[in-house]
C-alpha cells in the first residue's frame, strides 16, 4: 500500500525504540526510508535494532537517555541533531506501567509512572518543537497512548498510567491547535493489546487472564506489531498532513465492547493480588 520512499528523507527521534511496539515502528519506519534516532534507558536493545536497522541498509544511530530528565532529553536532541542535521518527528512511544491494586501505591510508584509517561512525553515534544519554532520549518509529533486515556473511559488497577495518559491525550489536541500556526502537527494512537515482553510481563498477571483478555475481544485476537507500525507511518507522512489534534484508536472494537482494559482485574481475589505483591516484594 505505501510506496517504499514514504519517509525519504525524514528525520525521527523515537523513544523507547529498542524494544516492543518501539522497536517494530523503528525497523518499519526505516525501511520507509527515515533515518531513526532511537532513545532509551538501556544501551543493549537500542544497540540491536540500530544494527538490524544497518544490516537492511537503512539509517539509525541511540543515545541512552531517561526522558525524566529534561536535562538528559536536551542532550540527545543536541546529539540526534548532530547526527541528522534536523530531526523533523518525533514519537513518544516511551512507557512504565504495571497493574496494582491502587490504595497500596506509594507516592513514588504514582511519579514514577506519570514522570516516564507525561513528563517524558512533554520534555521530548518541547525541546523539539522549541527548535523546530526557531527554524521556522515546522514539525510532526505522534504519541502512543491508550485506549483507556479518553476522558470518558480511565482503567482501574493501572491509575497513575490511565492519568499520565490522559494528559498526553490533552497535550497533543491542546498544542494542535496552539502550534498549527508553526507547522507542527500532533496527533496520538490508542492500541488495544499488542504482545510485547514489556507490557505483558507486567500487565498480565495470569495466562488464564490473558485467555479472558482474547476470548471477549470482538475479533477474538490481539494486535499485530505491523498493523500499528504501518498506521503510525501512514501518520507521521505527508499523506496525513490535514490531520491533527487526532487520536486513532487501533484495538479491533476491543474497547467499544467495554472501557477501562484492566477494570476486568476485578474479577481477581485478595488472595492472588497478595501472591503477586508478595513476588514483587522477595525480587527487590
Ligand atoms: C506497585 C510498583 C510496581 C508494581 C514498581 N513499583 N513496580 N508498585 N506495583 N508492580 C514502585 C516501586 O516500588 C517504586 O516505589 C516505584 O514504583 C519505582 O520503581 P522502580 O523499580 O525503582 O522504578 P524504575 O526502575 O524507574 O522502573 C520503572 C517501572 C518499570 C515503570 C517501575 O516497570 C519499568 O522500567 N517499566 C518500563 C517498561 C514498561 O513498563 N512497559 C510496559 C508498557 S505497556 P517505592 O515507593 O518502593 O520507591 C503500556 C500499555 C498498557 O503502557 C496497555 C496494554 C494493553
Ligand atoms: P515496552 O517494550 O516495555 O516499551 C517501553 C519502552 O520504553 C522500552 O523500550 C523502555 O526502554 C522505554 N522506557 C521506559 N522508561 C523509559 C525512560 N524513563 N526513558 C526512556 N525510555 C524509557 O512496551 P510496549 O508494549 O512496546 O509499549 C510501547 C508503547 O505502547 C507504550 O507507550 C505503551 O504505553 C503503548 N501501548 C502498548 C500496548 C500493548 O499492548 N503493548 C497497548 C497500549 C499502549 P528502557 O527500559 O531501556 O528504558
Amino acid at each position: 500500500m505505501f510506496q517504499q520512499d514514504l519517509l525519504k528523507g525524514r528525520a525521527i527521534f523515537l523513544t523507547g525504540g529498542g524494544t516492543g511496539l518501539g522497536r517494530s515502528m523503528a525497523l518499519r519506519f526505516a525501511e520507509l526510508g527515515a533515518r531513526m534516532y532511537l532513545v532509551g534507558r538501556r544501551e543493549e536493545p537500542l544497540k540491536e535494532v540500530c544494527a538490524e536497522i544497518h544490516r537492511a541498509g537503512g539509517s539509525a544511530a541511540y543515545t541512552t537517555c531517561d526522558v525524566r530528565d529534561y536535562g538528559a532529553v536536551e542532550a540527545a536532541a543536541e546529539k540526534a541533531e548532530q547526527q541528522f542535521d534536523r530531526i523533523d518527528t518525533v514519537v513518544n512511544n516511551a512507557a512504565g506501567n504495571f497493574i496494582a491494586r491502587t490504595e497500596k501505591l506509594s507516592p513514588n510508584a504514582f511519579n514514577t509512572v506519570v514522570g516516564i509517561v507525561l513528563n517524558g512525553s512533554f520534555h521530548c515534544t518541547q525541546a523539539f518543537a522549541k527548535r523546530w519554532i526557531a527554524q521556522k520549518l515546522g514539525g510532526n509529533v505522534l504519541s502512543i497512548v491508550t485506549t483507556y486515556a479518553a476522558a470518558n473511559s480511565g482503567s482501574g488497577f493501572v491509575v497513575p498510567s490511565a492519568c499520565a495518559k490522559a494528559g498526553v491525550l490533552a497535550m497533543t489536541t491542546s498544542l494542535a491547535v496552539e502550534w498549527a500556526k508553526y507547522h507542527i502537527r500532533l496527533n496520538a494512537i490508542a492500541p488495544g493489546p499488542f504482545p510485547t515482553e514489556g507490557a505483558w510481563s507486567r500487565l498480565m498477571p495470569s495466562r488464564q487472564f490473558e485467555e479472558h483478555a482474547k476470548d471477549k475481544h470482538p475479533m477474538k485476537r490481539f494486535g499485530r506489531h505491523e498493523e500499528l507500525a504501518n498506521l503510525a507511518a501512514f501518520l507521521v507522512s505527508d499523506m496525513a498532513e490535514y490531520i491533527n489534534g487526532e487520536c486513532v484508536v487501533i484495538d479491533g472494537g476491543q474497547w467499544l465492547r467495554g472501557a477501562g482494559e484492566f477494570n476486568d482485574l476485578l474479577m481477581l481475589p485478595e488472595t492472588a493480588w497478595e501472591t503477586l505483591e508478595a513476588a514483587r516484594t522477595k525480587k527487590s
